[in-house]
């Protein structure tokens, strides 16, 4: 059985339905992370575990993140016809499938195995289309040579390192006049990835959105102006 399978094979899986806007999206997820982690550490990980270990192959790809609700309605509210647009750090994938219903040509992007096989079960079940490709953005990008007038994230502000990385990604991938949405649910490296982006030369703005699981998007655009509504 290959990693990617072990990691999926024991997760505690549940179906439920995520209202996004109009949309209603079913997603196979992780409903009691506590749980997954237990079953990931105990009959997965066994005695390969070590800090760098877990923070790559534990199941947060599998949860349904609040934040990731939050850039879901963002990009559900926004006329996405034939744009092409790039997730980082995807998991489960939820603003991905989103923009995939408004009409988008969608890549969607993680570094955890088992990612792949759990979006394309979520795709299925929903009738939508959205390419997938393993990318870690400490390592090589699997297209190089593209740029996509939306590159968005959700929650990936959870350590020290991750906010320079995110936004070297975003600075690469990020077509001129695009938009970049980073949504987090207010972790302590958000007000310094903001001023990065500043520091950078983009033009940030912070909105709070969801009534019930409030998260911060910041929008991130080139000084030079963007080619899609707010
Ligand atoms: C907290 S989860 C958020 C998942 C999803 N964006 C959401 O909000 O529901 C963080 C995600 O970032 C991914 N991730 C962490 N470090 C990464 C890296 N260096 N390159 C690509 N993805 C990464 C993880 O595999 C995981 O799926």
């Amino acid at each position: 059985m290959s990693l990617a399978s072990r990691l999926l094979a024991d997760l505690p899986l549940v179906t439920r339905t995520e209202r996004v806007g109009a949309l209603a999206i079913e997603l196979e997820c992780i409903e009691d992370f506590e749980a997954a982690v237990t079953v990931f550490t105990d009959r997965v990980l066994g005695e390969r575990l070590s800090e760098a270990v877990f923070e790559d192959l534990c199941p947060m790809f599998g949860a349904m993140w609040p934040a990731a609700r939050a850039l879901a309605e963002r990009v559900a509210a926004t006329p996405l016809d034939g744009v092409p647009v790039l997730e980082l750090g995807c998991g489960l994938a939820l603003p991905s499938l989103a923009a995939a219903a408004r009409g988008a040509a969608v890549t969607a992007t993680d570094q955890h195995p088992a990612t792949e096989a759990l979006l394309a079960r979520n795709l299925a079940r929903n009738g939508l289309d959205v390419h997938f490709a393993r990318f870690d953005w400490r390592g090589q990008a699997p297209f190089a040579d593209r740029s996509f007038a939306v590159v968005m994230a959700s929650d990936v502000l959870y350590t020290a390192t991750m906010g320079p990385l995110v936004l070297d990604t975003v600075d690469r991938f990020l077509a001129y006049g695009g938009v970049a949405w980073i949504a987090d649910p207010g972790r302590a490296w958000l007000e310094d990835f903001a001023a990065m982006a500043v520091a950078r030369g983009f033009a940030v703005d912070m909105d709070v959105l969801g009534p019930e699981d409030g998260a911060f998007v910041l929008t991130l655009r080139r000084m030079a102006g963007a080619v899609l509504p707010p």
